[in-house]
């Protein structure tokens, strides 16, 4: 007998992790594919998609081919896609977004039409993809970004959005007072239930890069100014206090798996739903390494989301939505 041997009754938390099935029954959060959303990217000027270099296996969508995956993603049963889109041209507000030929606002239309019925259709409300300069608002003189005069620009753009079929709109600008500034437009404009899902932490992160490709972003420097400080996680909850009073239906912590702990605080604090984002860069960390024979690719892309869902996200918005939401279908059998 080992000179160790634990006495009777000793406490053996390895007794819950003796067979498959205990280990399941016992887990204390789950994936499913209701939880999982979906980002896509849709062009304008494109005629075939195309795979993105920093994202392997994400691909810059023509309307058709949009389309067509959001039928595959809710074929899959996952909860909800979220909309992003480039424009053909650029201008210092961003024109295109509150127009209803604007390519995001068509692709709301499009994938309302195809999907609404079995998933959520959302669309980013965010100026940096339709403007020459690449920044989230409107420009001052100077080239500061101008929060108030932003503001317009989210209200005309979350009315076009709304009145192109998107059930949840996704604030993802970081201007102060988002959220009012849409909740009071949308609903003077008569769409009293389109949900606004407010970006409530979003911070300052070098994880973006591979987004910043996807949308062929102009920026010319950094966002700052009005993305939160890496090193502050006590400001998120001053954050969540106000999208709570402004309106907000659904609140957002983003990156995700640099910020887990940022997540659990505030959705330890939150009356409403709490979302994360597994950004581009998180993605390709996994892809890249998997590619390189570092890591075994599904076992941690599952284990990076159910990473989320113990920090207490409700729902995740992750590049592998589809792919996992059939895995997780294949693995019942
Ligand atoms: C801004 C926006 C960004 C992402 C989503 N919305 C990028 C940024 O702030 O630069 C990043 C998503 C990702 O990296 O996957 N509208």
């Amino acid at each position: 007998m080992s000179r160790y041997a634990l006495a009777p009754g000793a406490v053996r938390p390895r007794r819950l992790r003796t067979t498959p099935a205990l280990r399941r029954l016992v887990s204390e959060v789950r994936l499913h594919p209701a939880d999982l959303v979906l980002p896509m990217f849709v062009k304008e000027t494109l005629t075939e998609p195309v795979e993105l270099q920093g994202m392997p296996g994400v691909f810059q969508h023509t309307l058709d081919s949009l389309v067509a995956a959001a039928e595959e993603a809710a074929e899959a049963g996952i909860g909800g896609i979220m909309l992003f889109g480039i424009p053909a041209d650029r201008d210092a507000i961003g024109s295109q977004v509150d127009s209803p030929e604007g390519i995001l606002n068509r692709a709301i239309t499009a994938c309302q039409e195809a999907v609404g019925d079995r998933l959520v259709v959302m669309a980013d409300l965010c100026l940096d993809e339709f403007t020459d300069h690449g920044h989230c608002g409107v420009l001052t003189d100077t080239g500061a970004v101008d929060n108030d005069a932003t503001l317009d620009r989210y209200a005309a753009m979350g009315i076009a959005q709304a009145r192109a079929g998107a059930q949840v709109l996704g604030l993802s600008g970081m201007m102060d007072g988002q959220v009012a500034a849409v909740r009071d437009a949308l609903d003077t404009a008569g769409f009293t239930d389109t949900v606004i899902m407010g970006y409530t932490a979003k911070y300052s992160s070098a994880f973006y890069g591979p987004f910043r490709e996807a949308v062929e972003s102009q920026l010319d420097g950094d966002r700052r100014t009005y993305q939160q400080d890496p090193a502050n996680g006590r400001e998120a909850l001053h954050e969540l206090d106000l999208d709570l009073a402004e309106g907000a239906d659904i609140v957002m912590v983003k990156p995700g798996m640099p910020y887990l702990d940022v997540l659990a605080e505030v959705a330890a604090a939150s009356p409403v739903p709490v979302w994360s984002y597994q950004i581009s860069g998180e993605y390709a960390m996994v892809e890249f390494a998997a590619r390189a024979g570092a890591i075994d690719r599904m076992p941690a892309i599952l284990e990076s989301l159910i990473g989320f869902k113990r920090a207490g996200a409700d729902a995740i918005l992750t590049y592998w939505a589809t792919e996992v939401a059939q895995e997780l279908a294949a693995r019942k059998q």
